[in-house]
């Protein structure tokens, strides 16, 4: 069976392309994908042409008319396995048009998503995304084409889809020009292994609950080390695993 991709699952803007980070996402479930990438700032990094994502679904590949992508474990067992072909088919025609940095497969027996790995994948070109369902995948596919097995978290999801949702969104925002100066990645949580300090907005008392004084005296030197003296006590609190190195 011939690939069909749909122009809806393309959710590059039509001036995405050139220079832009390439995503392509593979996924039985392609509906899942479509809203949590195409609002907000990931919809803001395509319309700039800075990312392109493309969601292929995997039954496009099916190995029958059924639509069939999955079968039984062999050794027996409960749950069914994405069978090979499907998979190795499609990324195979992936491959003709690009060469890609990385084949990643979403996976709760990964390696923890952080906020390093985020930075590292921003800066590759062109990546594939896999999103398992029931049992996972065949492990020849790990094998034989996988490159990166990332995890979101210790805890099971029902499929691979969200969790790639989250490493495109962390990845994308990333991209050089997505966010202006408010949204700067620059202050983030984790980017300097420090959690974010508190942040604050009008009115400066609210039923009594008064803004801290420092923020509120112009002087800037003063306010950013109060911030880093904040960022450190609640890192230090609340993930002094952060503070180890
Ligand atoms: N698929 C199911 N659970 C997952 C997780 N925690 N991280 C990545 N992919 C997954």
């Amino acid at each position: 069976m011939t690939a069909n991709n749909k122009d809806h699952n393309d959710l590059s803007s039509p001036t995405g392309g050139q220079g832009a980070l390439h995503i392509d996402i593979i996924s039985v479930l392609p509906d899942l994908l479509a809203s949590p990438l195409s609002h907000s700032i990931m919809k803001r990094a395509q319309d700039k042409g800075l990312l392109a994502i493309k969601v292929h679904p995997l039954r496009d590949w099916a190995v029958n008319e059924y639509g069939q992508v999955d079968d039984y474990q062999y050794g027996g067992g409960a749950g069914m396995v994405m069978m090979c072909e499907p998979l190795a088919k499609l990324i195979d025609s992936l491959r003709e048009e690009r060469t890609y940095d990385e084949i990643i497969y979403m996976t709760p027996d990964g390696e923890t998503l952080n906020q390093r790995t985020a930075n590292n994948l921003s800066l590759k070109q062109n990546l594939i995304l896999i999103c398992g369902h029931y049992k996972g995948i065949d492990q020849r596919i790990r094998d034989h084409y996988v490159t990166k097995e990332i995890s979101i978290g210790d805890y099971v999801l029902s499929g691979g889809e969200l969790a790639a949702a989250v490493l495109v969104d962390a990845i994308g925002r990333l991209l050089p020009g997505v966010l202006n100066d408010e949204t700067s990645a620059l202050t983030d949580s984790f980017q300097d292994d420090l959690l974010a300090p508190p942040v604050y907005t009008r009115p400066a008392d609210f039923r009594g609950w008064k803004v801290p004084d420092i923020l509120l005296s112009g002087d800037l030197k003063k306010i950013d080390e109060w911030r880093y003296e904040q960022a450190l006590e609640r890192t230090t609190t609340r993930r002094p695993d952060l503070l180890k190195d």
